[in-house]
């Protein structure tokens, strides 16, 4: 099963992306999170892609096709895998598609997370990010059990740089320009399916449940 997730950030492509690699056994691949993983590694990628990523730009599809092929390139995505951030432009859309057409394999489901951009600010602030394991919590939708430590592995929760509001409008702008036109891509090719992502995160998860099948 191979899905993308599309939608706003804060619209919870990661929280439902999660969820759907424990529940389906596929493997979840954020390409913001290999981002800040070498961010937080010090690499020569986490210096280039942070300049972008700080101002709420997209890190170039240079940098950013090769990474995505490569992982899904990987042996635990031999049955499939859940692709949260990538694709974000008709370029990098275009690439997959191809890549996946060398393996005569297509992506089986575009999920859009649906959220207007009113509810997306609000959400960010309250979001924080462990930057070690991937988890994500909200201080007041999803606390975790102690404040400022992750539940997952126990290393400490951050505010990410890009959440703060100035960033999060551009961030929103970029989303609207370059990744919104996906949804009409992924539409004509009969794969897009929408869900309500305004609804608490369990709702929103059994209306993907009922789009891929228990
Ligand atoms: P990325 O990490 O992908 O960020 P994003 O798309 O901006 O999305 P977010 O991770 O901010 O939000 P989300 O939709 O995952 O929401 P979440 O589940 O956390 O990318 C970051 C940057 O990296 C980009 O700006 C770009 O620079 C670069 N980049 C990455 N991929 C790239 C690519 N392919 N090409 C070029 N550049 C790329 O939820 C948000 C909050 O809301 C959380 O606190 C959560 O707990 C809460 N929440 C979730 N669902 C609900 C709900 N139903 N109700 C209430 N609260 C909820
Ligand atoms: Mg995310």
């Amino acid at each position: 099963m191979k899905i993308i997730m599309l939608g706003a950030p804060g619209a919870g492509k990661g929280t439902q992306a999660k969820m759907i690699a424990d529940k389906y056994g596929v493997p979840h691949i954020s390409t913001g999170d290999i981002f800040r993983a070498n961010i937080k590694n010090g690499t020569e990628l986490g210096t280039e892609a942070k300049k972008y990523m700080d101002q709420g730009l997209l890190v170039p599809d240079e940098l950013t096709v090769k990474i995505l092929l490569d992982r899904v390139a990987d042996q635990d995505c031999k049955d499939g895998y859940v692709l949260d951030g990538f694709p974000r432009t008709i370029p990098q859309a275009q690439v997959l598609d191809k890549a996946l057409a060398q393996l005569n394999e297509t992506i089986d489901y575009a999920i859009d997370v649906d959220v207007p951009d009113e509810n997306i600010v609000k959400r960010m602030s309250g979001r924080r990010a462990c930057l070690a394991c991937g988890a994500t919590y909200h201080m007041e939708h999803v606390p975790p059990k102690m404040e400022g430590t992750c539940d997952r592995c126990g290393k400490e929760l951050v505010l990410r740089d890009d959440d703060k509001p100035e960033t999060v409008l551009n961030r929103l702008k970029v989303y609207h320009d370059q990744t919104q036109p996906l949804i009409d891509f992924y539409s004509e090719k009969g794969v897009l399916r929408t869900v309500d992502g305004t609804q608490p995160m369990e709702d929103v998860f059994r209306s993907i449940v009922k789009i891929l099948g228990a």
